[in-house]
């Protein structure tokens, strides 16, 4: 897959894109992902990106022509599913995550400020909204999106690490994990985890799912219709 970023602060992503997961997914060569200075766009001599709002009021608002001037020019070299980082837009989640996997190239557009010229929509194919707060900008939703779709792209996790990945895309939170030891300071793992049957294990994984998410998310349980290995869950 590959990712343009276009943002006023592309230092903020190199310590993320050259870490863990991403860092590997780039070195296998499952992603790409090419950084933009908005202001390199810019039409003045002072590199202006944004200007006061119409109408009065605080705060200032980012300008329609270095963003269009500069998806342009990215979209010259390679089109992409265009993405617009606000707290107004579709609320992300895991289907969405799953939705933007499929795509081969995505281009996200970070602001800052109090938002922006409301011209720069029609540029864009989504906007997005990683949750009900407001950031000082879009480059950690820009990086949070990014992390969420990569590792569901094939070969960029190992199978292990994709299998625990299943429960989730049902749409419940995850069964209790345990490694060694087996017994810390009288807390035990729990026996099944230990008889080596693995359909017992199954189902016990199962049931805590439902359990977890039934407590601490019961919205959840809403939306999910099937929990794995084919047991099925009346909302
Ligand atoms: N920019 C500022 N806040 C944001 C949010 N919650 N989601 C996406 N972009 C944002």
């Amino acid at each position: 897959m590959h990712v343009d970023i276009i943002s006023i602060f592309p230092s903020m992503f190199d310590s993320v894109l050259n870490s863990s997961i991403l860092k590997r997914a780039v070195e296998k060569g499952k992603l790409e992902v090419k950084i933009h200075n908005l202001r390199d766009f810019a039409e003045d001599k002072h590199n202006t990106t944004d200007d006061a709002p119409y109408g009065g009021g605080a705060g200032m608002v980012m300008k329609v022509e270095p963003i269009a001037k500069c998806l342009r020019n990215v979209e010259k070299k390679k089109k992409g599913f265009k993405i617009l980082l606000t707290p107004a837009g579709k609320k992300f989640d895991q289907a969405l995550a799953k939705k933007l996997a499929k795509k081969k190239n995505l281009i996200f557009v970070c602001g800052h400020y109090e938002g922006f010229d409301e011209r720069v929509k029609d540029y864009i194919d989504e906007e997005i909204s990683i949750g009900d707060y407001v950031l000082t900008g879009g480059e950690i939703p820009a990086l949070l999106i990014v992390d969420a779709v990569m590792r569901l792209l094939p070969g960029v996790l190992g199978n292990e690490e994709s299998a625990k990945n299943e429960s989730f895309m049902d749409g419940l939170l995850d069964y209790p994990h345990y490694t060694r030891p087996a017994d810390y300071k009288g807390k035990k793992v729990p026996e099944v985890l230990l008889s080596g049957n693995h359909e017992k294990i199954a189902k016990w994984r199962s049931e805590e799912a439902l359990k977890l998410t039934k407590e601490k998310r019961p919205d959840l349980l809403a939306k999910a219709n099937k929990l794995s290995k084919g047991v099925y869950i009346c909302p």
